[in-house]
């Protein structure tokens, strides 16, 4: 069990990025370490989620969440060991899940709609698959796949982002429903990756010049879903390549979220092909977590579903990290292994 930090190390907002997160966007701050109240907990954080919408959450726009305010505590969730707890469901040594923030011990309350989730203990996966494949990303994989794609054995599958930490589940579950499934990534050893170890029938680096031919032949029968991560030019180019009545799983469109464009697909082809485009936030799930937890954490007992990581050192690296998910510098799900000072 962890002795009490003498000191916290925060990361809070200091102005909004332009264009790739800069280190000057945040003021670090060495505080004082606080004491829960009534209800409350100390969670000393273990690991931090880095994540595409963290970069949305910086910027003054209309969104799920309110955005991060100049000053605060950079949002983040993450995974930690409760140090103190003044509530009667937690107890020192507990692991939980929840917005940690961009620091190194956080209180949070133990009850109420952000309560964080207490972990049973001795569970066989490591301490990151519960931030990745069995943690939100994974979760939001398992339900915008089966929920809102609803896929069928024998359909074609198309992932986008297809090697980071939701696209590589999606892919991974698409396989488990006897779809064939291709995926797009930024590189040619991700792609090696995603069809020699994830079990994907093809993987397309839209890199190359040609990526565009390679996916229409790897997709001879059309598309009929597309699990959409990226937006703009990969988006439409897949939805060209889609079947009467497809289904557009709109995830997530990173590749307007450092610029703020819009990165959406063409509409005509959406009307003219029928398709449903169902955009969805993994937070409506909410109560239903813990059915795609026990999917999940059985595929994985089974060997049926791997999880990957790219772990970073220290809670200093991880504005500059957080460009990775933009640069695509991680494979699998993007996490800061926070060192905590005594
Ligand atoms: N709707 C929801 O509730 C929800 C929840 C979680 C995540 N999401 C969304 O899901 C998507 C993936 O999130 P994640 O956490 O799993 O991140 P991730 O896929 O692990 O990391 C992002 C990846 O996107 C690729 N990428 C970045 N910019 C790109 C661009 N301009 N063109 C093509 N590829 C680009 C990079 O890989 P390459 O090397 O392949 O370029 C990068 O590794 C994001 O759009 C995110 O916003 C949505």
């Amino acid at each position: 069990m962890s002795t009490r930090p003498t000191r916290n190390r925060q990361f809070r907002l200091a102005s909004r990025p332009e264009g790739k997160v800069q280190r000057s966007n945040f003021d670090a701050v060495d505080g004082d370490v606080p004491s829960p109240g009534a209800g409350q907990l100390l969670v000393r954080t273990k690991y931090l989620s880095l994540d595409p919408t963290n970069r949305v959450w910086m910027q003054d726009i209309e969104q799920y969440l309110p955005p991060v305010q100049i000053g605060e505590v950079m949002r983040g969730v993450g995974l930690g060991e409760v140090i103190e707890s003044q509530h009667p469901d937690f107890k020192a040594g507990d692991l939980v899940i929840g917005m940690v923030g961009w620091q190194e011990v956080a209180v949070l309350d133990g009850g109420g709609p952000n309560k964080p989730t207490r972990l049973p203990p001795g569970l066989p996966f490591p301490e990151p698959a519960f931030l990745g494949a069995l943690g939100v990303t994974g979760i939001t994989a398992y339900f915008g796949l089966l929920e809102l794609g609803k896929p069928k054995a024998g359909e074609t599958v198309v992932v986008s982002a297809a090697a980071g930490a939701v696209g590589s589940v999606a892919g991974q579950i698409a396989k488990l429903q006897g779809c064939r499934v291709v995926g797009i990534a930024g590189s040619a050893d991700k792609c090696a990756w995603l069809t020699g170890e994830l079990g994907f029938d093809a993987a397309i680096c839209y890199r190359d010049a040609d990526w565009k031919e390679q996916l229409r032949a790897a997709c001879p029968e059309g598309i009929d879903v597309d699990f959409e991560n990226v937006g703009g030019d990969i988006m439409s180019t897949v939805l060209a390549g889609m079947n009467l009545h497809g289904r557009v799983v709109l995830c997530g469109l990173i590749s307007g979220y450092n610029t703020g464009k819009r990165m959406l697909g063409p509409f005509d082809t959406v009307l003219m092909k029928r398709l449903t485009v169902s955009g969805f936030i993994i937070l409506d799930y909410a109560p239903r977590f813990m059915e795609a937890v026990m999917q999940l954490g059985q595929w994985m007992m089974q060997g049926k579903l791997r999880h990957a990581d790219t772990i970073v050192d220290g809670l200093d690296a991880a504005p500059e990290a957080l460009n990775m998910l933009f640069d695509g510098g991680n494979r699998g799900k993007l996490l800061v292994r926070v060192a905590v000072s005594q």
